[in-house]
């Protein structure tokens, strides 16, 4: 079992402040940065690219950088987003029309790959390609925006994977993606997650550039 990473996501981030943002919650003690990218296609929002994947390498930023890419086709993305400086890539199986090579692709870019499992979507994908996984990503909302409830199947399906994790004997990520909270991050680590993303509950409404503010919300969590 890996230890536990708390994932902010920076789509609810102030983003005309981004670089700020991402360095004052790193130093508030977060492990790594969750990147939503969101094309307008497969999912009914427009986020941000490679570029800004870039730009925060370039403000200095080291801690790994974990890409969430909902989009649709998916390879012609990879390179770039390398490039760019990604730590991990995952992808969503009904956005590769063959998800084996798209798994293949992130490792040869250099990266460490995954799966994202939508709401409805059954982990049975996984059962050919679980050498090839480094991260599986269960999302417990349905992707395309932040501040949605947590849906309560994802626990069962967390079980599920836990399970699977184990008995496989791998050093696979468990992450967890979609209305989690302080309130509820203690029975998600229960269910077996040891990566959680958090994006309202993190950068929430508060607008602010005191560099200390992220410092308490992150000792709820
Ligand atoms: C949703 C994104 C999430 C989102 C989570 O499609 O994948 O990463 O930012 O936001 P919260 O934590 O507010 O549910
Ligand atoms: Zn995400």
């Amino acid at each position: 079992r890996q230890a536990d990473f708390i994932a902010p996501s920076i789509l609810s981030a102030d983003f005309a402040r981004l670089g700020e943002e991402v360095v004052n919650v790193l130093t508030s003690g977060a492990d790594i940065v969750h990147f939503d990218v969101m094309d307008n296609h497969y999912v009914p929002n427009l986020t941000i690219g490679p570029l800004v994947c870039e730009a925060l390498r370039k403000h200095g930023v080291t801690a790994p950088i974990d890409v969430h890419l909902m989009v649709k086709p998916v390879d012609r993305i990879i390179p770039d987003f390398a490039a760019a400086g990604a730590s991990y890539i995952t992808f969503h199986p009904e956005a590769s029309e063959h998800v084996d090579r798209t798994l293949q692709l992130i490792r040869s870019e250099g990266c460490k790959s995954g799966l994202v499992f939508n709401p409805a979507t059954p982990l049975s994908v996984l059962e050919y390609v679980m050498d090839k996984v480094d991260m599986i990503l269960l999302m417990s909302v349905n992707p395309g925006f932040g501040g949605q409830s947590f849906i309560p199947s994802a626990l069962d399906k967390l079980r599920q994977a836990r399970k699977m994790i184990d008995d496989s004997g791998l050093d696979i990520r468990l992450e967890i993606d979609g209305g989690v909270k302080a309130s509820n991050i203690r029975e998600i680590k229960e269910a077996g997650a040891d990566t959680f993303v958090a994006g309202s509950a993190i950068f929430g409404a508060a607008k602010t550039s005191d560099p200390q503010h992220y410092n308490s919300i992150l000792t709820d969590f």
